[in-house]
């Protein structure tokens, strides 16, 4: 069988780096992307994870850098036959204090980012006669939750794109799978900050404290990274992937299982509570 490439972007931390392993360990050959990644030729190392994937800087905000790393991913392998997107980060805050520059950056890195490596990879694709684009979205692409509002509506934009994006593709082979993570251990604090006016003046204070601990204690108890990087792995390798995969803990598939089938209030009275419960 041909050796087969994949792009993976935000392969340098969390579900990215073990989804890119899993990948490698799977007999891919893997163009790993990250802002962090050393410069090509600069001798430095990247994470000792990622030995045997190829490693080259991407910074998904920037059109040239995003041109830049197809350009270099191509002098690597001339084919493109996978690419796994999860360069990811979040401003958690209220809606209220949260600025529209706090909301840009946010959906610039989640959404637009995928935009841009989408646009160099179907081109590629599409002359290739076909491949995969997989896309990681949340269960908070299919459900609010309080505070965490720049990263849910990114996360619902990616949902609504990726269906659009998959009745446009198809003709020509490609197929478009989101993943849909739970909390998942791993992932680094220093993706997850917070808006510049959530300080002890204001007053949204005291519930969003009470939510962060709880998103943070939810987070550090987390299912298990390598899992999902293997399902991932083995996702590319059907012939018929699915459009949706959620990858959760039974309580959260239950979570977004209600949110569909209860009335609004229901929910936003169950949410509510859920997250209000963490401990000071
Ligand atoms: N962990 C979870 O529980 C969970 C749950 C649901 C969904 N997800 C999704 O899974 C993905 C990974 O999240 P994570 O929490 O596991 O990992 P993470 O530790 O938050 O890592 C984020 C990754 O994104 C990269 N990144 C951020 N901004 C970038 C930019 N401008 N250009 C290129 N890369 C950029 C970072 O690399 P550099 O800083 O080196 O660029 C890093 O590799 C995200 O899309 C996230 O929304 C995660």
């Amino acid at each position: 069988m041909k050796e087969r490439t994949v792009w993976v972007t935000g392969a340098s931390s969390g579900l990215g780096l073990h989804t890119a392993m899993a990948l490698r360990d799977a007999g891919w050959r893997v163009i790993a992307g990250a802002r962090s990644f050393p410069e090509a030729g600069s001798g430095d190392a990247g994470p000792r994870e990622l030995d045997g994937a190829e490693l080259l800087r991407l910074d998904v905000t920037d059109g040239d850098s995003v041109r830049a790393f197809r350009d270099a991913a191509l002098a690597l392998s001339p084919r493109v036959d996978a690419v796994v997107q999860c360069a990811g980060m979040l401003v958690l805050g209220s809606c209220e204090e949260t600025t529209p520059e706090e909301f840009e950056r946010v959906m610039n890195t989640n959404f637009l980012g995928m935009v841009r490596v989408n646009r160099e990879a179907l081109p590629l694709m599409r002359q290739a006669g076909g491949g995969r684009i997989v896309m990681f979205s949340s269960i908070n692409g299919l459900m609010g939750i309080p505070f965490q509002d720049a990263y849910t509506a990114s996360k619902h934009a990616i949902e609504g794109y990726a269906e659009g994006l998959q009745m446009e593709v198809r003709p020509f082979g490609i197929r478009v799978t989101l993943i849909e993570p739970g909390d998942h251990r791993s992932g680094s604090d220093r993706y997850r900050l917070h808006a510049a006016a959530m300080g002890a003046d204001s007053p949204y204070a005291g519930e969003y404290g009470k939510t962060v601990r709880t998103i943070h204690r939810d987070e550090t108890h987390g299912s298990d990274p390598d899992r999902l990087g293997r399902r991932v792995a083995r996702l590319l390798d059907r012939k018929h992937p699915p459009f949706r995969r959620r990858i959760a803990s039974a309580e959260q598939h239950l979570a977004v299982l209600l949110h569909g089938a209860l009335p609004p209030g229901w929910n936003e009275r169950i949410l509510r509570s859920y997250y209000l419960k963490g401990k000071a």
